[in-house]
Formats: structure tokens, sequence, C-alpha cells
């Protein structure tokens, strides 16, 4: 049976771009690739506790974090975020498979003025402009959150309001009905995501909103090769791994959440975890 291949938006990426627009960003990471090694050797194979004292730093000889690097160099700053991009694209959007109807917008009971959904760093915006093309007509405010420096970098129409935000700082959106975030406490080492999931729960209505937590979900064994890649990608970049259900049962939990269903399409076991504040 011969193959068939279909245009997706990684590949275009290799076609349009001058450069290798959605991959080349790994080269930015200067020496890392090769300092990761190094780093466990050093270090006898343990991980890193802290995040910004891990392979990367030690491969560039600094304390620059991931982001600082991206924010510092605006072509790998275009090109980390077209790889994002890209890597949503090809898998399809959450909004394609999760039941956004049943679980999320019926139980909606603001109107206009009250918030629906806080995309909290989002990127470009891509899951939250999926989420407004296929629920045009959603009763009230779409929000996307980025870092200050990043809010240009997302082109939206339609009604999605842009907000600068930081992670470590007080959610400023209360009450809104949503509030999800896609591959961001991957970034973060276990005390960071708690920091970070608690601000979320203060700015939460108990019994009504909701958090949903787009990431892998490691099994326990046979893991995905995808997901293995994206694993040691964290590791080496961010000193930091993806989960496995038990240990994003944990992070939840330290935070104050508890995990109402894991959803995990067939695939490469990227799922939508539910959660709401106990
Ligand atoms: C791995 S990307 C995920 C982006 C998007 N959710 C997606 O799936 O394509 C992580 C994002 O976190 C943002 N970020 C990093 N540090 C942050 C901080 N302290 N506050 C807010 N956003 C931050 C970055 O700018 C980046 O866009």
């Amino acid at each position: 049976m011969p193959y068939k291949y279909v245009v997706k938006v990684a590949s275009k990426g290799f076609d349009e771009a001058s450069d290798l627009t959605p991959f080349s960003w790994a080269s930015y990471l200067g020496d890392s690739g090769r300092g990761h090694e190094q780093f466990f050797r050093a270090t006898r194979f343990q991980n890193s506790p802290e995040a910004n004292n891990g392979p990367l730093q030690y491969g560039n000889k600094n304390k620059d974090s991931m982001w600082n690097l991206i924010s510092k160099n605006p072509q790998f700053n275009d090109d980390f975020n077209a790889f994002m991009e890209a890597s949503s694209g090809d898998r399809g959007f959450w909004v394609d498979w999760f039941p956004v109807q049943e679980h999320l917008l019926d139980g909606f009971t603001g109107g206009a003025e009250d918030v629906f959904l806080v995309d909290m760093a989002g990127g470009r915006g891509q899951d939250i402009k999926a989420f407004e093309a296929k629920f045009p007509n959603t009763p009230g405010r779409l929000i996307l959150q980025e870092r200050e420096c990043m809010l240009d970098e997302a082109k939206l129409s339609g009604k999605i309001e842009k907000m600068g935000f930081d992670l470590f700082k007080p959610q400023q959106v209360k009450g809104a009905k949503v509030y999800y975030m896609k591959k961001i406490l991957h970034d973060w080492t276990d005390s960071q995501c708690q920091e970070i999931l608690q601000h979320i729960r203060s700015a939460m209505l108990k019994g009504y909103s909701k958090l949903i937590i787009e990431e892998f979900v490691m099994p326990e064994k046979d893991a995905p090769l995808l997901a293995t890649l994206w694993d040691w990608n964290m590791l080496v970049f961010c000193s930091t791994m993806e989960r496995t259900q038990t240990q994003w049962n944990q992070v939840l939990a330290s935070a104050g959440f508890q995990v109402v269903k894991v959803w995990s399409p067939p695939g490469d076991s990227q799922s939508i975890i539910e959660a709401e504040m106990v």
C-alpha cells in the first residue's frame, strides 16, 4: 500500500521559510545539546532540582532560562513560536475532540461581560483561535494571556482579547468559567507548578470554574516515542519532565485541585486533564 503525504503546518514550514522554521529553533540552544551529556556525568545522573541550573545552563555556561534565551533573540523567538504552532497543528486542536459543549459551555452562566475562557501562556493563540472558529457565538469573553514581550506575536481577529501576565503573579482574571493551559506546566518543576496553580486557584470560583490542562500524560511503561522525545527535551531545556497520571495527580493535589477526568484520545498520549478546586 503506497504512503500518502499530506501537507500540514509543520511540513509547510520547510517549504515556505528561508530557514527550517519549525525545527531550526533547536539550533539556537547553543552548546546545550552537547552539554547535557557532560551535565549528567558531572551530576552523577541526577536531575537538577533547580529550574535554572540544568543542562541548558551548564552547556551555555550561564544562568539564562529557556525563556530568557528566547526573549533575547528575535529569530529564535519566531522559530520557537512557529514550532509550537506546528506541533499543535499536526495533532489537531483540543476543541476537535474534547466535549466542549457539554463539559464547559453548557455550564457557563455568565453574560457578555463575563469571561468564558482564558488561555494562559497561549503563545500565538492557536488554541484559543481554534476555539473561536469552532464556537463563534460563545457568550462571554475570550482572553489570551502571554508574557508582555510576546503579545505582538499573536495575530488575532474576532473577539479574543490579549492580556499581559506572569504565571508567577496573581491571576487577574477572576471567576472565569475555563482556565486553559497547554504545554505550560511541563516547563516547570513541581514546586513551581504548585505556585502557578495556587495563583489560578485563587482566581477560580469553587463549583463553577474549571481548569483544563492539555499535556502529555505518560503511561507508566511503553510510552509513545513522541512523548518520550518531549520528555527528553524538557529534561535538557527546562530541567523538568513529562508527567504520568500519578505525577499529575500529586502536583494538582499539592495546590488544592482534584482531577475530574483525564481525557486521552488515541494517539501519542497528549491528553486533557479536567480539574477543579477541592
Ligand atoms: C511551551 S510554550 C506553550 C505555548 C502554547 N500554550 C502552546 O501550546 O503553543 C510556553 C509559553 O509559556 C510562556 N511563558 C514562559 N514563562 C512565562 C511566565 N513567567 N509567565 C507567563 N508566560 C510565560 C512562553 O512565552 C511560552 O509562550
